[in-house]
């Protein structure tokens, strides 16, 4: 028996109620400082940029069900998913992969539908691919969302002639074999296009490349990727899988300004071999590492920065998370490799924190794309036959996009934090802040803490409301979500826990939920 030093007693007390006060629910505080006079940089609308792939039932089933068929439809899209993604103002969707982008083929994919050949989705679960959803319907799609359409191009197992004749069919308004391809297509006028993906992790399924021959690569495709008739492309080259700093340090020395973008890929995934959890079946120690993975994001985001900084200190290069999300086990009775998963309230947090740390690195970061968009990982929307239902995802997203363009405010804040699995430390409240063009400041918070309450003091300096108006998403469990059976499990709901006195907003955030505020 040791005597336990006096210290060290007093630890083990005030450890032993802290761990009684968080069985017992209590009610924790938090300070946030919001700096309304010092909001410099616009968070730009790309930033909630989504992601389609010819994967499981993204396109087909998802966005896409044809002209001919009996659920509802305009013109071939599913009138219920276009409807919903018109309420989230989608500002840009890439598209056709992802690694399908690879093996893609634009010419199988254009003409008369009953002339175009099939193909092996080997990527993705060996799924025949009938080549219905091609260029004209991705780009139609776009023109009615009111996105920008980024095109991933192959550099895999294309040609630079194919990638080099696409950007002519899309864009070119001349006289040019393929400009006149695309009439005789159907479709008189070019579409703009602005972004152009040369290549998708050309690391991995990509073509396995290393980065000194992908640089070179990149190079000579895109010399050949033409600006015709005043649309002017913004070339992106394709970046590091999260940790690979060497990927990003070869290619801004090698590349440079040949380039107007580097993407990056980061998932919230516990790895890559073996079973990654279920989506809905989980404990809290799962939940917290799955907020520690999602932050240290933050970390990955600010190492690739200062690589980039190095060669381009005027940040003239763009940094694109071009894929992100949860990635969990496919649902079980569900198609092998067509990574359809549910999506629960935990999800919900990986979004809202993810675009919390997203707005902090605006002067560099000028884009991210959820994956994906419907029916994939972690998406908005998921589809079953002639039903659909939004994701608390989808709902995060509604609630942010008041944020889309608007300037972004610095903030400080204080909190308790928590260390959990694999030494990460997670703070148990995030917060973002914004002001729109029309001087209207929207404050997003979310109370990460499974069992307790939080009453937030948010200072106000220069701030002049007299009071806010909100929603909030929450739930009873955190594995709750939104099924096809029960479609309005997690969904937003009106805020009033919140007053403002005096420049000081308090704010009373239950556990585990989720608040956008609008002053007034
Ligand atoms: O989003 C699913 C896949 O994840 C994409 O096709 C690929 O780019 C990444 O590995």
């Amino acid at each position: 028996f040791k005597q336990i030093p006096f210290m060290k007693a007093k630890l083990l007390v005030s450890t032993a109620f802290l761990a009684a006060s968080v069985s017992l629910s209590a009610q924790k505080s938090a300070t946030i400082t919001v700096h309304a006079d010092q909001g410099k940089e616009i968070i730009p609308k790309e930033i909630y940029g989504q992601f389609a792939e010819h994967l499981g039932s993204c396109i087909y089933g998802g966005l896409w069900v044809g002209e001919n068929s009996d659920i509802p439809n305009i013109k071939g899209y599913r009138t219920d998913v276009f409807n919903a993604l018109k309420e989230l103002s989608v500002p840009v969707l890439r598209w056709p992969g992802g690694c399908f982008a690879d093996e893609y083929h634009w010419m199988d994919g254009i003409g008369p539908k009953e002339n175009r050949p099939k193909m092996v989705n080997n990527n993705w679960g060996g799924t025949i691919e009938d080549n219905s959803f091609g260029t004209h319907e991705f780009l139609n799609l776009c023109e009615m969302l009111g996105c920008e359409p980024y095109i991933s191009g192959n550099v895999g197992s294309g040609t630079v002639e194919e990638l080099a004749k696409w950007v002519e069919y899309m864009t070119s308004d001349g006289d040019s074999p393929m400009a006149n391809l695309r009439r005789k297509n159907g479709r008189d006028k070019a579409w703009k296009v602005k972004y152009l993906g040369v290549g998708n992790e050309s690391w991995g399924c990509g073509g396995s490349m290393r980065p000194e021959y992908y640089a070179d690569l990149y190079r000579r495709y895109s010399t050949y990727c033409r600006n015709y008739d005043g649309n002017h492309l913004f070339k992106i080259a394709s970046g590091a899988s999260d940790y690979d700093y060497n990927w990003t340090d070869v290619l801004m020395n090698r590349v440079g300004h040949r380039m107007q973008g580097l993407s990056l890929h980061y998932y919230t995934v516990t790895g890559w071999s073996g079973s990654k959890g279920a989506a809905t079946q989980f404990n809290k120690d799962d939940y917290y590492w799955t907020m520690g993975k999602c932050l240290e994001m933050e970390d990955v985001i600010k190492k690739h920065c200062a690589i980039m900084d190095k060669y381009d200190k005027d940040k003239k290069i763009a940094l694109l998370l071009d894929e992100w999300g949860t990635w969990w086990d496919e649902e079980p009775g569900t198609v092998r490799g067509h990574l359809y998963q549910q999506n629960t309230l935990r999800d919900a947090f990986v979004a809202s924190l993810s675009l919390d740390v997203f707005h902090k690195y605006t002067d560099r970061l000028k884009m991210a794309n959820i994956a994906q968009i419907v029916n994939v990982l972690q998406s908005m929307i998921l589809t079953k036959d002639k039903d659909m239902v939004l994701t608390p995802t989808y709902y995060v997203f509604k609630m942010y996009k008041v944020h889309q363009d608007a300037t972004y405010l610095p903030l400080d804040l204080t909190c308790e934090k928590m260390n959990v699995r694999d030494n990460r430390t997670v703070p148990m409240v995030s917060a973002t802040a914004s002001k729109n063009k029309n001087g209207v400041i929207h404050i997003s918070l979310s109370n990460v803490d499974a069992d307790n309450a939080q009453e937030i003091t948010v200072n106000l300096p220069d701030v002049n409301a007299k009071k806010a108006i909100g929603e909030i998403l929450t739930s009873a469990n955190l594995t709750d979500y939104n099924s096809f059976e029960k479609p309005n499990i997690v969904k937003p709901a009106s805020f009033k826990e919140v007053k403002i006195n005096k420049g000081i907003m308090k704010v009373k955030l239950p556990a585990k939920s989720i608040v956008t505020l609008e002053l007034q």
